[in-house]
Order: C-alpha cells, then structure tokens, then sequence
C-alpha cells in the first residue's frame, strides 16, 4: 500500500515534469523545428535567399541624398497625411537629446518660414492625449523627429511596391492637414 503511493507520487512527478518541459519549448523553438521536418532550410526564411547569420550576409549598396537642407528639392508624399520623407543630407544632425534638437532649429513654427523649410504641422503643436495646445513648441510625443520621419535611400526594393496612392485634393501631395480630419468620418 505505501509503496504503491510512493510510485503514484514518482509517475505524477514524472507527469509534471513532461509538461513543464513541453510548455518551456517556445514557439519560435516549435517552428524551427517544423520547418525542419519540412525540410526548408534556414537560407529560405528570408527575402534574401541567404543564411542570415555569419559572413554570407551582405548589404546592398544604397547611397542617401547628400544634397544639404535648402538645396533639395522636397518629395511627393507617400499617401495622404504620410510623414513627408526628409529630402536633405541629416548628417551631424542625429542623434536628437533632451538639451538638442537641430530639426527644430529650422522646422520650429517660429523659425521655419524665414530658412524656407515646412513648419511643423498643427498636429506637431498639439497633445492628443490631453486633446490640448502643447505647453511648449512642440508636442513632446513629436520630439524625436526621426522616429517617423527618414531620408530615402536609393536602392533597389526587395519586392516591388506596386501601391498608388489617391490623394482628396492635389495640394496634398505636398502638404499635410492631420489635425483637422482626425475626426473625419467619426462624428
Ligand atoms: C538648416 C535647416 C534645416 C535643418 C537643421 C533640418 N531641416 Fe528639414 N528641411 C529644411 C528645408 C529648407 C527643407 C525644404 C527642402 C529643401 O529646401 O532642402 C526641409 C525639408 C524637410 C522635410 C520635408 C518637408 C516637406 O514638406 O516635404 C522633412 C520631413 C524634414 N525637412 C525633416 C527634418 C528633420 C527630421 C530634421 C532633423 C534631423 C531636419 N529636417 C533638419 C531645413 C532644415
Ligand atoms: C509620431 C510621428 C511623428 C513625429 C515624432 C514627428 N512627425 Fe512630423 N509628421 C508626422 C505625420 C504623420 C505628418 C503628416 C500628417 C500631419 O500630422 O499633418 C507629419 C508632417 C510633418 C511635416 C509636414 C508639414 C506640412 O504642413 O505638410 C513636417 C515639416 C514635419 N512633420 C516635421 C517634423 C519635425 C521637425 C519633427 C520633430 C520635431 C516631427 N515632424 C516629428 C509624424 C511625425
């Protein structure tokens, strides 16, 4: 009788301990190892038809514009209130702290119109969360520029992007009105 409870406790233990190991394999684990027995090999994961680890990984060749600000000619927006991409050379601009931010010292609203730049939007200047003007000139969820805005790279796409954006009213090609449509089709 105790004996054949001390076996019940080992095969429950055992029990748990199947489980416990079988909850540790991760899904990543689970499909590697899925794609294995389907044989794809590692080389066809990727769009780069390349083993993504070791010296095999090459980058492509891309260049950024090094035309300087006031001398580059701004790009079509991608679609309707798209964050328009930066046209100019940023070296020594980046990274953007708390003490500089060199974008502002030409996109500030109070600056922009007299170095020929795009002031920032009314959406730039205003809190969302608190649905109130910013205290300041600039919203602080808008601060770090290059979290959404970035300079183009001249390189060839991996897929061809065959998207075609239809913009309400031509202007917007190459100005955007966030701020006043938010609500658009909401109320
Ligand atoms: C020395 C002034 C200057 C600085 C600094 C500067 N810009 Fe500009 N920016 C311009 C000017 C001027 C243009 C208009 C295009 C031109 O004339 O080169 C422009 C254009 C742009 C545009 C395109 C606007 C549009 O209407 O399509 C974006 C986006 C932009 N800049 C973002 C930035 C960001 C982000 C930074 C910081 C990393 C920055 N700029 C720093 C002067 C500046
Ligand atoms: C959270 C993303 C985000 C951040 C951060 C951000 N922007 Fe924008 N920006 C946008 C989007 C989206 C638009 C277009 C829609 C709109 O807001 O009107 C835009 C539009 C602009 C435009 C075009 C204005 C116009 O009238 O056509 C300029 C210039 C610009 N941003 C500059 C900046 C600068 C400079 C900073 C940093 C101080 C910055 N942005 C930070 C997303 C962002």
């Amino acid at each position: 009788m105790r004996t054949s409870l001390v076996w019940k406790a080992v095969i429950v233990a055992l029990g748990m301990g199947v489980l416990f190991v079988g909850c540790g394999d991760s899904k990543g684990e689970k499909q590697a190892e899925s794609a294995k027995m389907q044989g794809v090999d590692e080389t066809q994961l990727g769009l780069r038809s390349a083993p993504l680890e070791g010296e095999s990984v090459k980058l492509v060749d891309y260049t950024f514009t090094t035309k300087a600000a006031g001398e580059s000619e701004k790009i079509e927006r991608s679609f309707e209130n798209a964050p328009p991409l930066i046209p100019h050379d940023i070296e020594g601009m980046l990274p953007i702290t708390q003490q500089d931010n060199m974008c502002l010292s030409c996109h500030d609203r109070e600056v922009a119109e007299g170095v020929g730049a795009t002031p920032v939007p009314a959406s730039h200047i205003y809190d969302l969360r608190t649905m109130k003007k910013a205290a300041s000139s600039i919203a602080d969820a808008r601060y770090n520029c290059t979290q959404c805005h970035v300079p183009q790279a001249q390189t060839k796409p991996l897929v061809e992007n065959t998207f075609s954006p239809e913009f309400s009213d031509q202007s917007q090609k190459h100005q955007s009105n966030l701020l006043e449509v938010l609500n658009q089709g909401v109320k």
